[in-house]
């Protein structure tokens, strides 16, 4: 059943934005650049790279135009920098910053939407429609929040992620992710809704994000890759989670997916050895806890 894998896989890391909103004391930005600087430098190519929201709703990324601004100038040409948007106004200050690809976040459930941007599904999709007119040459990507499960209206069937996958796709996005917001999804299920979405919208690029708040993240990663997946969004260290969905807890660790795939000898163009210095790095800077397997383990030569 291995067979059917990847050969390479692309590791996009959300950590500057996923794990930095979780954490209440505000981190610095030199101290956010030299963490991203640190992961270019262990070889993540893709990145979110903050978030453009109400500084009242997330005030540790009040900082995301000078974030932007500061490794656009620098890295620009290397890395795919993108940010995440909630509506139009978020997209184009993300445009003045530089970047040209934005994650409009939309969730399946109603209820989580509601409580994460204050949106209805018509406004969300409204929004989105007058994003992609008023800004051409942006690449628009939609993260489908809560795609597996809500914290407030239970598990989400497949269907509903692919009615509302429907409305997206009329407009033309073509990349969509698939997040596990809260960390409940099990393997069958993983399998089951990239599956279904990818055999529903087979011109579209299916992405998992994949929280691991039940220890699941790396079993459900498996789960991607035999339905096909081929783009995982993870976060340096563990950190992570939505401060409007009680409960979230971190992101895979991309330092344990990417020793994970290394040793399954297919290709992620990053480097173990140097993300585990990084986390020691957000160990110092960040003052949340860190959730790495990697970070704890001892790596024996022997077997590199
Ligand atoms: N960037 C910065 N500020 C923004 C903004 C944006 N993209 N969109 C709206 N605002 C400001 C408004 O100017 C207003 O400011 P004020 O209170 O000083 O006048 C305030 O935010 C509220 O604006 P409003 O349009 O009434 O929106 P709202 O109260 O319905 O909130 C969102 C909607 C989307 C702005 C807010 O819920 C949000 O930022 N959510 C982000 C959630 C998030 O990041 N979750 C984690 C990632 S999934
Ligand atoms: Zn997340």
């Amino acid at each position: 059943m291995f067979k059917q894998l990847p050969t390479s896989v692309t590791i996009a890391e959300v950590g500057p934005r996923d794990g930095f909103q979780n954490v209440k004391t505000f981190i610095p930005t030199a101290d956010k650049i030299a963490i991203i600087e640190d992961l270019i430098a262990a070889g993540i190519k893709n990145f979110e790279l903050t978030s453009f929201v109400s500084p009242k709703a997330i005030p540790q990324l009040a900082d995301a135009a000078d974030v932007c601004r500061i490794i656009l100038a620098k890295y620009g040409s290397q890395i795919n920098g993108s940010a995440l948007v909630p509506n139009l106004r978020g997209a184009q200050s993300a445009w003045e910053a530089g970047i040209r690809e934005v994650a409009c976040v939309i969730s399946v459930s109603t209820s989580h939407n509601r409580a994460n941007i204050n949106r209805t599904h018509d406004e969300s999709i409204a929004d989105l429609a007058k994003m992609l007119e008023s800004l051409p040459e942006m690449t628009v990507r939609v993260d489908l929040a809560t795609a597996f499960a809500c914290p407030f209206d239970g598990w989400i069937h497949p269907e509903a992620v692919g009615a509302l996958a429907t409305r997206i796709h009329q407009l033309g996005v073509r990349k969509i992710v698939l997040a596990d917001t809260i960390g409940v999804a099990t393997p069958d299920r993983v399998y089951a809704l990239s599956t279904y979405m990818r055999q529903q919208f087979p011109d579209t690029d299916f992405a998992l994000h994949l929280h691991d708040t039940r220890g699941m993240g790396l079993s459900n990663t498996l789960a991607g890759l035999m339905a096909g997946i081929t783009t995982f969004e993870t976060s340096i260290a563990g950190l992570g989670g939505c401060p409007f969905a009680p409960g979230a807890a971190g992101n895979t660790a991309t330092e344990d997916m990417v020793n994970m795939l290394r040793d399954m000898n297919i290709t992620t163009g990053v480097s173990r050895e140097k993300l585990i210095e990084v986390v020691s790095l957000v160990a110092e800077k960040v003052d949340a806890p860190v959730n790495s397997h990697l970070a704890k383990a001892k790596l024996y030569e022997c077997l590199n």
